[in-house]
């Protein structure tokens, strides 16, 4: 079972003898290993259930090492990096072959990220090589943040889980990638579209800028508790289900007459909000009720972000 503590140099000698830790960031835990050496990063995909075809983000201490992975920086790029690095953002940048295929699923551009997690930045700083982290959840499942978390999914399968405490942003970051000058947003997350628009000017969203940017339509969820989740009017849902033992997720007020109710924020504040999703899903998920009832967020600040984790959990498996 996994050891949880908060000692960069057993992080560090763990990940140099060439195997995986779980890494705390302000997003989510990460399922950290050497970026740069394909054996390991193969032991990421192995140990998540993972498929090739999505690939990894790098993480990093500086722009300058990200550096020396990438044929260039985009000025775009390079603005929203000195604005909001360390942060909840990634970058999608051409790399150059110091990046392994299996690291990037063979694409030209490899996406790289530094956390804002003092932890993680001090664990980034002793070691030469970025550290590829998917979130450390079994495919599909929800993302981690807490070690805790890490270690009741993951625990069998890794030896060290590096404690960071809980992360503060809580949903993933946003990346952003870069086509002929236009800025992309390929999946909502940690950092707001408004805050990236004031740094570059208006940017695309894709139209299905989800958690799965690089296969639209071939996962059917992700996010997705191992009970049945449905989104809608609580209250009507709550209706049609009288002989279950119902679990409600809302926005800001409790549903008193659901077997466990749980609310993201009561003030309303989406930071809030964000930071509580996941937990509350995993303990929704963990108690005993039969079926999960959610609601839509309001939609400004981090709500798409939320809400589109929301319907991503809430797609049937
Ligand atoms: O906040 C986060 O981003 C967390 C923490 C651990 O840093 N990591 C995370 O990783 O969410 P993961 O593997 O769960 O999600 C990474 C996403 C994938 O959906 C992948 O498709 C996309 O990044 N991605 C990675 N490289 C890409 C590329 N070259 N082009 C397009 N999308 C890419
Ligand atoms: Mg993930």
């Amino acid at each position: 079972m996994a050891e949880i503590n908060n000692d960069i140099q057993q992080a560090k000698a763990i990940l140099d003898s060439g195997n995986l830790i779980g890494l705390p960031t302000e997003t989510v835990y990460g399922l950290a290993g050497n970026g740069l050496n394909p054996e390991v990063v193969s032991k990421i995909f192995e140990t998540k259930n993972r498929p090739h075809f999505d690939p990894l983000i790098l993480h990093s201490h500086s722009l300058e090492a990200i550096s020396k992975y990438v044929k260039e920086i985009p000025e775009q790029a390079r603005q929203l990096a000195n604005a909001f690095w360390p942060g909840p953002l990634t970058l999608l940048l051409e790399r150059n072959d110091r990046v392994p295929d299996l690291t990037c699923a063979g694409l030209t551009k490899a996406a790289f990220r530094i956390p804002n997690h003092p932890t993680a930045l001090n664990l980034l700083r002793i070691l030469d090589y970025p550290l590829a982290a998917p979130s450390a959840n079994p495919f599909g499942y929800i993302s981690p943040t807490r070690s805790e978390h890490v270690k009741q999914q993951l625990g069998d399968q890794i030896s060290f889980i590096l404690e960071g405490e809980i992360s503060k942003v809580g949903i993933e970051s946003t990346i952003v990638g870069f086509e002929k000058g236009q800025a992309t947003i390929y999946r909502l997350g940690g950092l707001e579209v408004d805050a990236i628009e004031q740094v570059i000017g208006k940017v695309k969203t894709l139209p299905h800028s989800s958690s799965e940017p690089n296969a639209p339509g071939m996962l059917k969820s992700h996010y997705a508790p191992k009970k049945e989740i449905v989104l809608g009017n609580i209250a009507s849902l709550m209706a049609k289900y009288p002989n279950k033992k119902l679990g409600t997720l809302s926005f800001s007020t409790p549903y008193n007459h659901a077997e466990v109710s749980l609310t993201l924020s009561k003030t309303r504040d989406m930071k809030e909000a964000a930071q509580n999703l996941f937990a509350h899903l995993r303990n929704l998920d963990d108690s005993n009720v039969d079926l999960i009832l959610t609601e839509k967020v309001p939609e400004d600040g981090l709500g798409k972000a939320i809400n589109d984790r929301l319907q991503r959990a809430s797609v049937k498996n």
